[in-house]
């Protein structure tokens, strides 16, 4: 493999080649599992959004890993305030957070690009595990700033 990515940048189409092996990665990568939750049928675009990128860190259980990934099943902090966790994933946070009574430090990169994705994610993790957050509109969102 190594000696291909280096017949490729001595052609010089090194860019091209990398790109195109950097997407059939990430989408074989995805891992749909079949689920029974009322949530996946509901908001399918966040649901998949979810299933992408955001699973590695706060689990497919939406439990996160104590100390390290806040919960967003039933998490205190996410139910308190919709267009915060619409922020959240928008720019992503580098500040000390107490989820649930337990304090989170590691920072969150920054998830998605548009209000349109950020509006369906957040809807999905609202609703998912037996969550009961109600929704938000991309309308309500559209002031956020996107930082990068
Ligand atoms: C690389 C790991 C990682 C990924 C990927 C990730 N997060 Fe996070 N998330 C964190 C960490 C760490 C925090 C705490 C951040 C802090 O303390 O500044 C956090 C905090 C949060 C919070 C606020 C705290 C809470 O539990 O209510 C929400 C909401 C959230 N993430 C949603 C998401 C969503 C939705 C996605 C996918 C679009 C996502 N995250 C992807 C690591 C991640």
């Amino acid at each position: 493999m190594l000696l291909i990515i280096a017949v490729f940048m001595i052609a010089g189409s090194a860019s091209a080649f990398l790109n195109q092996t950097a997407v059939e990665v990430s989408e074989s990568a995805v891992v749909y599992t079949p689920s029974s939750d009322p949530a996946d049928a509901k908001f399918p675009e966040g649901a998949k959004i979810y299933k992408q990128k955001c699973f590695v860190c706060h689990q497919l259980s939406g439990e996160g890993v104590p100390g390290a990934f806040p919960p967003l099943k039933n998490a205190d902090y996410l139910l308190a305030d919709k267009k915060r966790a619409v922020e959240q994933v928008l720019n992503g946070s580098n500040e000390a957070m107490v989820v649930n009574g337990v304090t989170y430090t590691i920072p969150m990169p920054f998830q998605v690009d548009t209000h349109k994705e950020a509006v369906d994610v957040i809807n999905y993790v609202l609703n998912a595990w037996g969550n009961d957050g109600g929704t938000i509109t991309v309308e309500e969102v559209k002031d956020i700033k996107i930082v990068r």
